[in-house]
């Protein structure tokens, strides 16, 4: 979708008429329209994050808008990929994912969490958390009458999908400056309509980590309403107090509950697209039937070098834990020297900002603007809301940390002159 704008045109079939978007019938308006991305002139707009990194390359800004390290992963995993291609792992893995890879993650998840897994019935392997995501909404939803339960802000891809997939989004606010769900509002919002609850924890883009009592909330309801809870936990790695806990892992949850991960913010590796869906057979089973229509398979030689990454030592992955908060502290000192009040992410890529004490009132125009200013690009927190709700996320910006240290120096540097 990045790059297309809303005076895309096309050749009509078997005639030389150019036409508009406008036109063409299809399950890609309304697509667009849950992530809130139709034009005046019916078009298709570019996401923001597209807009937004195209202006960065215009004005050779630094680029904290989008959620991507600056650096490469381990080593250990970078030669595993490269060697499985010069020993021809080049061809369609199995279906469900190529079996050492099953086996990694159902190793991880004992590892990390004590959930045991069947590496051959509750996993497989998916085109990263995104077609996760979308295989399992596609897979679960009956039609206009099913509402999908989602925490806003929310990660883009998740009123897209639920627009295709026919159902009704429903949300639940998570407010500044914690950002931790309105539990009253929870309890509002699930009802027997409610076929999924969707939970992103760590979250993106606030960087919050879900209370306790806000997951056994979420497991209580599910529970009380027959909902399948959907869990996107791709930064579960990436948490700066205690340890992660997955829904799954919450008496009463696992019989309901579909995990979803990702190798890509893990391991540094976001243009691979290695992710996985785990849970019980017969749920897994069903978001098969859709996944292997869609990709059918992806990435037969990273699969092998996942599997590495999964394997690593412990102390990988409280380094990465480690490296990032550290990068957080710096963001974070260098935006509340530049005047902005800021959150304390306990985990995630992010950090948001609130640019309210510099006289903002439109964090969207502040954001267009702010790369010809200072030479930093960052996401409005109206990207991941819907328009009913943007008033309420007005004067909020994400920024990413997840960028070398010298980087964020320079970038905390820059934003120092946003109010000169
Ligand atoms: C919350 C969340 N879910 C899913 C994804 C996408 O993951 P992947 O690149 O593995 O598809 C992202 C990427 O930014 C994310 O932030």
């Amino acid at each position: 979708m990045a790059g297309v704008g809303s005076a895309y045109a096309i050749r009509v079939r078997g005639s030389s008429t150019v036409g508009t978007m406008q036109g063409i019938r299809g399950a890609w308006r309304r697509t667009a329209q849950g992530a809130g991305l139709i034009g005046d002139d019916g078009g298709i707009r570019p996401t923001i994050f597209a807009e937004m990194s195209a202006l960065a390359a215009q004005t050779n800004a630094i680029n904290l808008g989008q959620g991507f390290p600056d650096e490469d992963g381990p080593r250990e995993v970078l030669e595993a990929a490269r060697a499985a291609i010069s020993n021809g792992v080049n061809q369609y893995p199995p279906g469900r994912g190529a079996p050492d890879l099953l086996h990694a993650i159902a190793e991880h998840q004992e590892r990390f969490y004590g959930i045991a897994l069947d590496p051959h019935r509750d996993v497989i392997v998916t085109a990263g958390a995104t077609e996760a995501l979308a295989a399992v909404l596609l897979a679960l939803i009956d039609g206009p009458d099913d509402e999908i339960v989602v925490f806003e802000p929310f990660y883009d891809a998740y009123a897209a999908v639920v627009a295709l997939s026919g159902a009704r989004l429903v949300t639940v606010p998570l407010r500044w400056p914690d950002f931790q769900p309105d539990l009253d509002a929870l309890r509002d919002a699930v009802t027997d309509r409610t076929r999924i609850i969707l939970v992103n924890d760590p979250h993106n883009p606030t960087g919050a980590v879900f209370s306790g009592a806000a997951r056994d909330e979420v497991v209580r309801l599910a529970e009380r309403h027959d909902a399948v809870i959907v869990t996107d936990e791709v930064y579960e790695h990436l948490v700066f107090g205690d340890a992660h806990v997955p829904i799954a892992t919450l008496p009463g949850a696992w019989g309901r509950t579909l995990t979803i991960s990702s190798a890509g913010k893990t391991f540094s590796t976001t243009g691979w697209k290695i992710g996985w869906v785990s849970g019980p057979a017969a749920l897994i089973d069903a978001v098969l039937a859709v996944k292997q229509f869609l990709t059918y398979v992806n990435g037969a030689p990273f699969q092998p070098a996942i599997a590495a990454g999964l394997r690593l030592p412990d102390s990988f992955f409280t380094g990465i834990a480690d490296t990032l908060r550290a990068k957080r502290d710096i963001l974070g000192a260098g935006l509340r020297r530049a005047g902005f009040d800021v959150s304390s992410p306990s985990g995630s890529y992010f950090t948001v900002a609130d640019a309210a004490p510099l006289g903002v009132t439109d964090a969207a125009a502040f954001c267009r603007e702010l790369p010809a200013r200072v030479g930093v690009v960052a996401i409005p927190l109206t990207a991941f809301v819907v328009p009913a709700h943007r008033g309420e996320y007005a004067t909020l910006v994400r920024f990413a940390a997840c960028k070398r240290v010298e980087v964020l120096e320079d970038a905390a540097s820059r934003l120092a002159l946003v109010d000169s």
